[in-house]
């Protein structure tokens, strides 16, 4: 019998729904390429359920993502709430809630560049040579997750910082059996010089190094580290911190990679995982079919490999990135001068090149 992959899609807000449409279009394209077979149950989050329910995680939704067994998820968040900081309900507390009633604490965030993007990075090719990072961001704690409040008549506010050596040691494990099995070098980015939080982080990781003697271990402040990401990004293979200094470096690092929209991830506990695009909602440009839908297709892409162990398929959806890169056809975010207008296109047509390029790999093998 044929094994059935429930897929639970999330599109959201913004260029959420535009960008999800096409990972689930990518995905179903390998299932009919590849003879899999991918099940979809679509639901609500954010600002979109919100309007809906009143709920920004509906219980209706967290049920299916449970059952599922994998969830993928556009982007949420919405300028009325962006613009309005006393809103008690808020559309990124639907996601929020979801990583942790999920026990997703390490989010996975490569930073790749594809050859053909190099111009579009901010950074000089020189610079770019031989990079090829991986993030672990843990993802349920911190000051996200921290203790937090309005006091002396709404005039203080408090948001702590707040870890277990537990939940450092869980991302931490991640981190170090990642950089085993890759170029054996893994730094811990904290602010251990300033924050109580920090030195317990840098005290579990020396911990832990002595158990890993071929990973190389570098300890280093996040403000150096953001200097360092733009100055020597090669430096880095796998990096681990904690959940806000993970969530800043990442959309830097995004310019290594030419583009937020280029960048993918995977938050992955020890049940099912959510695969997201780093963007978010991004209002700018919703709705008019401009976003780039390349993140969420590489989320896909992670999803093949980390959920259901489909290591070619994974390939094949990385590849047919590669080659529409290579054809030359562009976003608006990572085109250039060099561009040519015919290349230029939005989030439709770069979604179905990809596809087709999925479809004639495996008509011509
Ligand atoms: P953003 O990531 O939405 O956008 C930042 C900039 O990058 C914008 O100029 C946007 O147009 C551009 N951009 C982002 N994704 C793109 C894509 N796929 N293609 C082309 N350009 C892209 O960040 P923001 O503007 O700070 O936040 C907007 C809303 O998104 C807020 O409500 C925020 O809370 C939410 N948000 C959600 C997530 C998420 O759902 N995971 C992540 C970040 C921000
Ligand atoms: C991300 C986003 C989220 C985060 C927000 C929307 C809660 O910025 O996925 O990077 O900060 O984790
Ligand atoms: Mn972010």
């Amino acid at each position: 019998m044929i094994e059935k992959h429930k897929i639970v899609v999330l599109p959201g807000d913004g260029i959420g729904p535009e960008v999800a449409a096409w990972g689930k279009r990518v995905i179903q394209a390998i299932g009919e390429s590849y003879g899999h077979v991918f099940e979809f149950e679509e639901q609500l989050i954010g600002h979109a359920a919100i309007e809906a329910t009143g709920n920004p995680l509906p219980e209706e939704t967290l049920e299916a993502c449970c059952a599922a067994d994998a969830i993928l998820l556009g982007a949420v968040g919405h300028p009325k709430y962006d613009n309005d900081p006393t809103a008690k309900v808020r559309p990124e507390q639907g996601l929020l809630k979801l990583r942790k009633s999920l026990g997703l604490y390490a989010n996975l965030r490569p930073i790749r560049i594809f050859d053909e993007l190099v111009q579009a990075s901010s950074l000089k090719p020189e610079v770019l040579q031989g990079v090829d990072i991986l993030f672990f961001r843990e993802l349920t704690g911190g000051l996200y997750f921290g203790p937090s409040e309005r006091k002396e008549n709404g005039n203080v506010a408090v948001s702590t910082m707040i870890y277990s050596k537990d939940e450092v040691r869980r991302i931490a494990i991640k981190a170090f059996e990642s950089a085993k099995n890759r170029r054996k070098v893994l730094h811990s980015v904290d602010k251990a010089n300033v924050l109580e939080a920090s030195r317990l982080w840098r005290e579990v990781i020396q911990e832990l190094a002595p158990q890993y003697p071929e990973v190389q271990v570098h300890h280093m402040y996040v403000d150096n580290a953001a200097m360092q990401l733009i100055k020597c990004p090669a430096q880095f293979d796998v990096v681990v911190t904690e959940n806000m200094f993970g969530d800043i470096l990442t959309d830097e690092a995004s310019q290594i990679a030419g583009s937020l929209g280029m960048l993918p991830s995977a938050s992955v506990g020890d049940g099912v995982g959510l695969y997201e695009p780093v963007h978010g909602s991004a209002p700018d440009i919703a709705g008019q079919g401009l976003a780039n839908p390349l993140a969420t297709i590489l989320s896909t892409a992670l999803m093949l490999d980390i959920a259901f162990g489909l290591k070619r398929e994974s390939q094949a959806v990385i590849d047919a990135v590669d080659r529409v890169l290579k054809y030359g056809y562009r976003t608006a975010d990572i085109a250039d001068e060099n561009t040519p207008a015919g290349k230029r296109v939005g989030t439709d047509a770069i979604g179905q090149k990809v596809i087709n390029e999925i479809e004639l790999a495996v008509s011509i093998a």
